[in-house]
């Protein structure tokens, strides 16, 4: 039977580089003969304006139906006035809830081409690479109560809620370990447990599952130490688990490190590895419909999804030696443009990828 993935572009840069990655992912579905189909469905702004929803029962059915999801990016101004509960972001967070999708690996490598792109010094970001395994369907994202309501005496007043369980924060902790494992065995659990309570409690659930791993170094760090860490010493790092926010937060700092936030792909999986795959960067309406968006987070993502729920190791590395050789042959999209370099558009890049492949 052929394997089904559900293409959501969403808004913004999305449809421009899921474009992209859907070229690239195309052919090497014709060239290794993966049995891959595609469809296609709205989500975000885009199923708002056209249902009035930003999650669409038909969406989320083809979702679940789906093997894989690859998703571009989701919101924009134009729904900024929207309730909270229609906003394009519901869309997205809606997907993950419902499918289960808690574990999220967010990995930030350091192509040695871009060095230069990095706002950090060469010697400080040359080499990196980090995995963020970011909680995703828990945490203050999804806690009750929230909202804004009138008090009592008239004022109003913001409420969200931090809330972890023991299990959620076990069966993440499990999926670090585990990719630890397979890295260089050193992990760092984020926290806030000097304020927090609940933090606290993920400290301790770490430290209890740690021990099913001996051959895991765990280490605990203040998310503010370790935002701080990030920048000042960053390849100190291996894996680093933590709660959704402080993942959120985290992996924008971390892309950054790797040049540009054009650069970071991601996944995220439920329990038996079906997941969906999106590059973190949002939708960035300010250069939406340019065509100068950088669509390699999105191709990486591609890669992601190929080696995590395919289980196509080989596929995955050849999209990211093709990355690789397009990095090579000096083109480059705005956002990580230097001197001496060829400036490309998005479709450019994506052809420069497809080009390597095809080498
Ligand atoms: C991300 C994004 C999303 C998040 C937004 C678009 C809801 O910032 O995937 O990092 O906050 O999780
Ligand atoms: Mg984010």
């Amino acid at each position: 039977m052929p394997q089904k993935i559900a293409v959501l572009a969403g808004d913004g840069i999305g449809p421009e580089i899921v474009a992209e990655a859907i070229k690239v992912l195309s052919f090497i579905n014709t060239d290794m003969n993966l049995g891959l189909v595609f469809e296609n469905a709205l989500i975000g702004g885009a199923a708002y304006d056209a249902f009035g929803t930003p999650l669409p029962q038909t969406t989320l059915n083809l979702c679940k139906n789906a093997d894989a999801v690859l998703l571009g990016a989701v919101g924009g101004p134009k729904w900024e006035p929207l309730a909270h509960a229609v906003r394009p972001e519901r869309g997205l967070l809606g997907i993950r809830s419902e499918l289960n999708l808690f574990s999220n690996l967010r990995p930030a490598i350091l192509y040695p081409q871009l060095v230069d792109a990095s706002t950090l010094k060469p010697e400080v970001v040359s080499g990196l690479d980090i995995m963020i395994v970011r909680e995703l369907t828990g945490g203050i994202y999804f806690g009750q109560p929230r909202g804004v309501h009138v008090a009592e005496n008239g004022e109003r007043v913001g409420i969200n809620t931090k809330i972890y369980s023991e299990s959620e924060i076990r069966r993440i902790a499990h999926s670090a370990f585990k990719i630890a494992q397979k890295r260089h065995k050193k992990l760092c659990s984020v926290d806030k447990a000097n304020v927090l309570e609940v933090t606290e409690l993920w400290r301790s659930v770490m430290t209890e599952v740690g021990k099913d791993y001996p051959d895991v170094q765990l280490s605990h760090m203040y998310v503010d130490n370790a935002a701080m860490q990030l920048v000042r010493a960053p390849k100190q790092f291996d894996v680093i688990v933590t709660s959704n926010m402080f993942g959120d937060i985290l992996s924008d700092i971390a892309a950054m490190l790797t040049g540009s936030i054009g650069m970071l792909p991601s996944a995220s999986l439920d329990a038996n590895a079906k997941g969906m795959y999106e590059p973190i960067h949002g939708s960035a309406p300010d250069i939406a419909g340019q065509g100068i968006a950088n669509p390699l987070a999105t191709i990486l993502s591609v890669a992601m999804m190929l080696r995590y729920t395919f289980n196509q190791p080989e596929a995955a590395e050849r999209i990211e030696r093709a990355v690789n050789t397009a990095l090579d042959s000096k083109v480059r999209t705005a956002d990580i443009y230097s001197e001496g370099m060829i400036k490309v558009s998005t479709s450019g890049m994506g052809d420069a990828v497809l080009n390597a492949l095809k080498g």
